[in-house]
């Protein structure tokens, strides 16, 4: 089959555009707003883009009444975001803190979880997710799109602090990620999570590698070593 985005449509019962980029990694996003209420919401339109230094970014759709979203607009008013890691535990709380709360809702106290303080930013981090990331605001791109939901606001932010839970960590000092089982967005009302892991050898050079396990101290050896 094939089909052009809003010219030639794909004819089938559900639309298959976000099943065909999976698995993507959620974004769980806690921010506070200028009057100090915490928000925590959901963004499967997430990643890191680079990491050295780290920066990540996540994609924010408007709302079903065509306005900003409310992590949107407190990210651009105080300028920082936590990134929480979500698990598959903690898939009913993800889903539930993705609910169209009005903006000064606290959806830590809508789900139950507990705010953990963070040490630069001022939102509190999820206690209950194995890793947080503390992030102070880059800037947004702003993409016009179609209907009430399509303009779409993409956040960069630069990672200043990264919490790791002592017992998300192996023996010989890895994420754990099968213990962990990070959450995912598949297509349609479909998630997935890690429960499987196997390593390629890299065919690229040292500092190559580097890059590729987002390691600056390895990168740097390379250069070094090279020189
Ligand atoms: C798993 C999951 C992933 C989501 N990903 C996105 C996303 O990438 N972009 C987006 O605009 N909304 C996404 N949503 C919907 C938002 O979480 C939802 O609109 C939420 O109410 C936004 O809250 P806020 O206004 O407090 O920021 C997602 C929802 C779920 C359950």
């Amino acid at each position: 089959m094939y089909y052009e985005p809003g010219v030639i449509h794909h004819g089938l019962p559900h639309d298959p555009f976000k099943s065909c980029v999976v698995p993507r990694p959620i974004g769980w996003i806690s921010t506070t707003n200028q009057d100090g209420t915490d928000n925590l919401a959901p963004y499967s339109q997430f990643q890191n883009i680079t990491f050295d230094p780290p920066i990540v970014m996540f994609s924010a759709n408007q709302n079903s009444s065509g306005q900003r979203k409310n992590t949107t607009e407190n990210v651009e008013a105080t300028g920082e975001f936590v990134w929480n890691m979500a698990t598959y535990d903690l898939r009913e709380a993800v889903s539930l803190s993705s609910a169209e709360f009005p903006a000064g809702v606290d959806e830590f106290k809508e789900t139950g979880l507990t705010k953990a303080a963070s040490r630069i930013v001022k939102p509190p981090r999820v206690l209950e997710s194995p890793i947080q990331f503390e992030c102070t605001y880059l800037q947004t791109v702003r993409l016009p799109g179609n209907g009430v939901m399509g303009t779409v606001d993409v956040v960069f932010g630069r990672v200043v602090g990264v919490h790791i839970a002592d017992s998300a960590l192996t023996a010989d000092g890895r994420i754990d990620i099968l213990k962990l089982r990070p959450l995912a967005r598949l297509g349609y009302h479909d998630y997935t999570s890690v429960v499987d892991v196997f390593t390629l050898a890299s065919p690229m050079s040292e500092i190559g590698a580097g890059g590729l396990e987002g390691s600056p101290d390895r990168v740097s050896a390379a250069l070094a070593q090279k020189s």
